[in-house]
């Protein structure tokens, strides 16, 4: 029995099974785009811990902010004293996410946490509690979050979850339907399905806020339309309703923006953040117009630890890091390159790569059946199995788990994204061949 295997070994006997493994792998240290695991084995990091390591791991920034802050303190509470950590961040956000005239943000320390307090900003604000979100989205495991997402996978038996929450169907032109309906075709539809919502499920006096992942990250990737995303800034500012994008995982640089919105020309009224913004520590943010965020009386949000100086100082070195070293073309970059690949492997296997999808370095190939043409989880299971064997790691997503998604980091040297992506396509080939 190897190292890694004992983990998993010990891990069966003190944390409960119902922990997901996303990929059977360990870590022990890592450096760019590089893992040892417990075995002293390199592994190329496709996954970037689920959308957090965008600036790669070990920046050295990122870890003397760390260390100089631990020297200073570790923590005091924001509400009981103030400290300029905190400040000197959320003043770098509202700088680079502006909100329209003037921005303000609040700090947290998690996705999820970011959905609760924006779900609770924009209801406070508005006086209204219907929420509307999407089929395939995620935002969280906490108990508003959990709500929101889709996938009944996360959610059997721990219910029953909050009211007034209302569901879309996702504005997903998929290239396949180009046979049934054009574009622009499509997006009158899904236009036709938001006005029937309003006049047979929830009325607009009712609904505070709609929440949406532009990309949807454990959705499968699936990119949200442009017309569909327009026309709903224009539908929520006449009809008083919040418009909340969560920018949990696509933002940092993901997309080759600081965030996915900055591709729609839409500015959302508020916005949630967490993962790459923390450079690897805990930490998110909610963002928004000033007027909204000034809105809410004082007390209906806060936490113990919500903008921990430590988090706060991870953050501010990383996202300096990332602007530095501009993080949006290395997005770019990375997505052209992973993009060439997909297709040319959806072109060698039509029948099982149904779908190529994304945007920027945000990208996934969606597997099928070629007989059934139902979801294929079971063969994007094999090939991260098989990219683990070969020395990649990588993960699934999509509510089947039949898609292959890449997080890797977007700093990550030519030659090791290479031979990532050649591993997997090596994993694909004895998968599908
Ligand atoms: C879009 C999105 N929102 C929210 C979350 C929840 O974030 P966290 O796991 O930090 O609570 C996630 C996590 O994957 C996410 O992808």
């Amino acid at each position: 029995m190897n190292n890694t295997d004992k983990l998993y070994e010990r891990r069966k006997k003190s944390v409960p099974n119902a922990l997901g493994i996303f990929n059977p792998s360990s870590i022990q240290s890592a450096k760019g785009a590089l893992i040892v695991d417990a075995d002293g084995r390199e592994l190329i990091d496709f996954a970037g811990g689920i959308g957090v390591n965008n600036a790669g791991h070990g920046v050295s920034e990122i870890i003397e902010a760390i260390k100089a802050q631990a020297d200073k303190f570790i923590h005091a509470s924001f509400n009981v004293s103030i400290y300029e950590q905190y400040l000197d961040l959320t003043e770098k956000l509202c700088e680079l996410l502006p909100h329209g005239e003037s921005t303000k943000a609040m700090l947290t320390l998690s996705g999820a946490e970011s959905i609760e307090n924006a779900i609770k900003i924009a209801r406070a604000v508005t006086g209204k509690s219907g929420i509307l979100c999407f089929d395939g989205s995620f935002h969280g495991r906490t108990m508003m979050a959990m709500t929101l997402t889709s996938n009944v996978k996360y959610k059997e038996g721990a219910g029953p979850y909050a009211p007034e929450v209302y569901r879309l169907e996702y504005p997903y032109y998929k290239p396949s339907m180009s046979s049934r309906m054009t574009q622009d075709e499509f997006d009158d539809l899904m236009i036709m399905k938001l006005h029937k919502t309003f006049s047979s499920i929830v009325s607009v006096t009712q609904t505070a806020a709609i929440l949406l992942e532009l990309v949807q990250g454990e959705g499968g990737f699936t990119v949200a339309s442009k017309k569909y995303v327009q026309y709903l800034r224009k539908f929520c500012t006449e009809n008083q309703i919040l418009l909340i994008f969560d920018e949990v995982q696509s933002g940092f640089g993901r997309t080759g923006k600081w965030a996915a919105y900055e591709h729609y020309g839409v500015t959302p009224d508020l916005s949630t953040w967490a993962k790459s913004m923390g450079g690897g520590m805990p930490i998110g943010a909610v963002i928004g117009k000033q007027e909204i965020m000034d809105a809410v009386k004082p007390g209906l949000i806060g936490g113990t630890y919500l903008g921990n100086p430590m988090s706060c100082v991870a953050s501010l070195a990383s996202i300096q890091y990332m602007q530095r070293n501009n993080i949006n073309a290395a997005g770019e970059k990375v997505g052209r390159v992973v993009r060439n690949k997909f297709n040319a492997w959806q072109a060698k296997y039509p029948q099982n790569i149904t779908d190529v999808r994304g945007l920027g370095a945000m990208l996934a190939i969606e597997l099928s059946h070629p007989t059934s043409g139902q979801p294929d989880g079971a063969s994007a299971k094999t090939i991260v199995e098989k990219c683990l064997e070969k020395g990649l790691i990588v993960i699934t997503s999509g509510t089947y788990g039949n898609c292959i998604r890449i997080l890797s980091p977007l700093f990550i040297e030519d030659h090791l994204l290479e031979r990532g992506l050649n591993l997997l396509e090596e994993a694909i080939n004895e998968t599908l061949g």
